[in-house]
């Protein structure tokens, strides 16, 4: 199939400040999480490369920004980090400040439009010290945060979201406890998840207000990204594993689409929780605060499907209620170094879930990619990797992107994570995923692969058309 990208339709990359930034301790940069585990536990992370020096963005920013121009992306998304931007007062550090002045500039300059997100699982060390999540001082501290930056970047940014993926902070560091401080709390889990809502609901809140006030660019917008993949069961369902489907659903997907869309969180869901012995603490005036949780459009993270089924055991190791077990698809194609299943499908079928249930609200894909460990492996003799497994990844993907746009999705752009090699948390930089290679071993030295040429002539054909 010929792929044809629309037009008006965002093409770009997807990246976040504490991936890329590095300089952790630069410009009165405070601590983070991510700083706190590498300092205690270095051996944690893939060849003990810990949070410091992600890929080097703080120094090499206007290089990227004209890379990223260079291969014709017109967009790109990044975070601001709470611990660069605030002080330990919540005041702003004019320093760090400056670091972002300078980066929506030079997106400016080289006519790319830049998308920034406000948090990614990095919580300031001194907020994290004092209860994290688990302690509404520091939401209302994020809501301080969120604040600051509208009113700061108010006339230099268009499209801001208020988080990265929240689900992922709830059971990476709450339930399943495999990231740190490696907790294994359902109750927790749960606290934090609806502290998090409340979080987002806040900012949404500021935002509005900002903008009243005229702080912000009269189009501005506001989102939310999230793993949003709507969850496959077996083809022949039992009403356990149906159940199973609600409650994956339930907790990773409609939590957060009903609050974005409806500022309400499932009732379904949060009373079989305190059935199962995981009441949420709601107090008097939540449900007001929560109202202001809608947003203008969504941001949809697509790696891989989920796929469930009945629990064999209704409780698991930890003693916390257990919802749904892995399905493993006979059927299924793996992408084996990061051990996720590649199923382009499921980016059409989360389309076609809008359409049906959300029709109102946009969205755009803003993360897929593939990770590939030893990408040297494929270098040519002229020194270039010839990652055409991404290149038919990311085809196969938007393909299926072109259909559910065909049949009616609002998808209004697409994102690959990674377009230039970046840390990825405690893989660090075990597998690779970008267009453009970063080279460690020479002052993080880039090069386009044989996808950046590819992805560029692909955008080159719609220019064309113009
Ligand atoms: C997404 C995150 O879930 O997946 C990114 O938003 C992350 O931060 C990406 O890097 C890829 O996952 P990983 O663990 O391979 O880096």
């Amino acid at each position: 199939m010929k792929l044809k990208l629309p037009k008006d339709f965002f093409m770009g990359a997807a990246m976040s400040g504490p991936q890329t930034e590095g300089a952790y301790k630069k410009d009165g940069k405070l601590e983070n999480i991510w700083d706190t585990w590498s300092d205690s536990a270095i051996s944690d992370f893939y060849n003990k490369v810990g949070s410091y020096v992600g890929n080097n963005f703080y120094e090499k920013y206007e290089e990227d920004i004209k890379l990223l121009k260079s291969i014709h992306l017109d967009s790109f998304r990044t975070s601001m980090q709470w611990s660069r931007l605030m002080d330990q007062n919540q005041q702003l550090n004019p320093a760090g400040a400056g670091f972002y002045h300078k980066v929506a500039a030079c997106a400016k300059k080289h006519g790319i439009e830049l998308f920034m997100n406000l948090y990614h699982f990095d919580m300031p060390a001194y907020l994290f010290a004092r209860g994290g999540w688990e302690n509404r001082e520091v939401v209302e501290a994020y809501a301080v945060y969120a604040r600051t930056a509208f009113r700061e970047f108010g006339k230099e940014i268009k499209y801001w979201f208020t988080f990265n993926e929240p689900i992922v902070e709830p059971d990476q560091r709450y339930r399943s406890g495999v990231w740190y401080p490696f907790i294994k709390d359902a109750r927790r889990g749960m606290q934090v998840q609806y502290h998090i809502s409340l979080a987002h609901s806040l900012a949404v809140r500021e935002f509005y207000k900002a903008k009243e006030e005229g702080f912000l660019l009269p189009d501005a917008q506001i989102g939310l990204i999230n793993a949003f993949a709507p969850p496959y069961t077996r083809e022949t369902p039992t009403p356990e594993d149906l159940e199973a489907l609600r409650m994956t659903d339930g907790i990773h997907n409609r939590w957060w689409l009903d609050l974005c869309t409806s500022g309400t969180l499932p009732q379904d869901v949060l009373e079989t929780l305190a059935s199962c012995g995981v009441p949420v603490e709601i107090r008097p005036g939540d449900a007001e605060i929560l109202k202001c949780g809608k947003t203008d459009w969504l941001g949809f993270n697509y790696y891989q499907p989920t796929r469930v089924q009945a629990p064999q055991e209704k409780v698991d190791e930890n003693g916390h209620p257990r919802f749904a077990d892995p399905y493993i698809w006979p059927e299924r194609k793996m992408n084996v170094y990061r051990g996720w299943e590649i199923y382009p499908k499921g980016i059409y079928d989360f389309g076609m879930k809008m359409k049906r249930e959300y029709p109102d609200l946009k969205f755009f894909i803003s993360e897929n990619g593939m990770g590939v460990e030893h990408e040297h492996r494929f270098r040519n003799e002229a020194g270039e990797i010839q990652d055409d497994y991404r290149i038919e990844f990311v085809q196969e993907h938007l393909e299926w992107v072109m259909k559910s746009i065909e049949e009616g999705a609002r998808c209004v752009g697409y994102h690959y994570w990674g377009v230039i090699d970046n840390w990825s948390w405690n893989n660090a930089f075990k597998n690779r995923y970008g267009f453009i290679e970063v080279d460690l071993m020479n002052n993080y030295e880039r090069r386009l692969k044989k996808s950046a040429h590819w992805v560029k002539a692909l955008i080159e054909e719609r220019e064309k058309e113009d």
